[in-house]
């Protein structure tokens, strides 16, 4: 069973890909020819995104520009990013991953009501909301190039999923019965499990000038405004996927002991702050 599953995944891929997809399913693996392509298989919902399968044409290379501006989101985009993160600095491994901010599928659950903004909001909006918060930036034209070509990607990383359905691992893994944060601990929990990489003032490191562990704090990260600026959302983020590569390590306690102490450093203001929830739904860890 296990060795079969790749294979099937893999045949499920080349549906989605059209003829070229197929062939290669074909004739790339070992697959024992008794498994047909035309199989009917589940996709697989969470897989990694591979470049050279992104078929080729003018769709396939707005889905290439959109995976290339969610993974160097300041250096490609600097007119609509006030700091130094990518759209990956949280959607870890382009939006594919479960619990960590996955994109799979939002193509097909857009729009949605946001008690936030009191609106149904288009998938384009609520990508904006992230340059405006999260990137601590301005929107981008939602009908523009630049706009479309994350659409796409995200489309693209959703192919075989079924409309309206959202997927078991979305957003971040909130946890239960959330404990009292003791922020003090936080700060020197920070020190011995964090600072390694995010470096000591939150600012996060930048060797040769090249991105490598982003900011957590201080001008070149998030503000307020951001959904990672909310207690049990950052410590959901936190639990589920820090330190990087060890997700799932840290005691609850210990998750809400660092967000608590991270949230509260300073970082920029949000001056459209005073229009969030204007028809109420607002959540405990709201900070405004
Ligand atoms: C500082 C962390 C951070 C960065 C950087 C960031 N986001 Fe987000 N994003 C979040 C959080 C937190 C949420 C809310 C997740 C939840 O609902 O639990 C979110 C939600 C989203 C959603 C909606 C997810 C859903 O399930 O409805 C989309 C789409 C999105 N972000 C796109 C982007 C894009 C595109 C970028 C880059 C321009 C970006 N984000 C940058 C933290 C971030
Ligand atoms: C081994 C290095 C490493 C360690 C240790 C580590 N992180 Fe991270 N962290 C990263 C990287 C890298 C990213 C961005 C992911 C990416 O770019 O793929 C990240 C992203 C983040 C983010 C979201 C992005 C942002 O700028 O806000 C938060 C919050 C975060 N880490 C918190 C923590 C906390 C809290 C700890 C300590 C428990 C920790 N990290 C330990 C490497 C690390």
């Amino acid at each position: 069973m296990n060795r079969s599953m790749p294979l099937l995944a893999l045949a499920a891929l080349g549906l989605g890909l059209g003829a070229a997809g197929c062939e290669r399913a074909a004739s790339d693996d070992a697959a024992p020819r008794n498994v047909s392509t035309t199989t009917v298989v589940p996709p697989p919902a969470f897989r990694p995104v591979n470049t050279e399968q992104i078929p080729e044409g003018p769709l396939g290379d707005a889905v290439r520009r959109g995976k290339l501006l969610v993974e160097r989101t300041y250096e490609e985009l600097p007119d609509h990013v006030g700091n130094e993160l990518h759209c990956t600095s949280c959607h870890i491994g382009g939006g594919t991953v479960p619990n960590a901010g996955p994109w799979v599928g939002l193509p097909g659950l857009f729009p949605e009501y946001r008690s936030r903004s009191g609106r149904v909001n288009t998938l384009a909006e609520r990508v904006n909301d992230c340059f405006e918060r999260s990137m601590n930036g301005t929107a981008l034209d939602p009908t523009g190039d630049d706009m479309n070509a994350i659409l796409a990607y995200m489309s693209y990383i959703s192919r075989g999923v079924e409309s309206g359905k959202s997927l078991p691992g979305r957003g971040f893994k909130k946890l239960e019965d959330p404990p009292t944060p003791d922020r003090q601990h936080g700060e020197e929990l920070y020190a011995t499990a964090c600072a390694s990489c995010h470096g000591a003032d939150g600012a996060g490191q930048k060797p040769g000038g090249v991105y490598a562990f982003p900011a957590l704090w201080g001008d070149q990260s998030f503000n307020v405004g951001a959904g990672m600026a909310r207690l049990d959302t950052a410590a959901a983020f936190i639990h589920g996927n820090m330190p990087l590569g060890a997700g799932g390590t840290l005691s609850p306690q210990d998750a809400y002991d660092l967000a608590d102490f991270i949230i509260h450093q300073p970082r920029p203001d949000f001056a459209g702050k005073v229009n969030d929830w204007p028809k109420g739904g607002k959540p405990r860890d709201a900070r405004y």
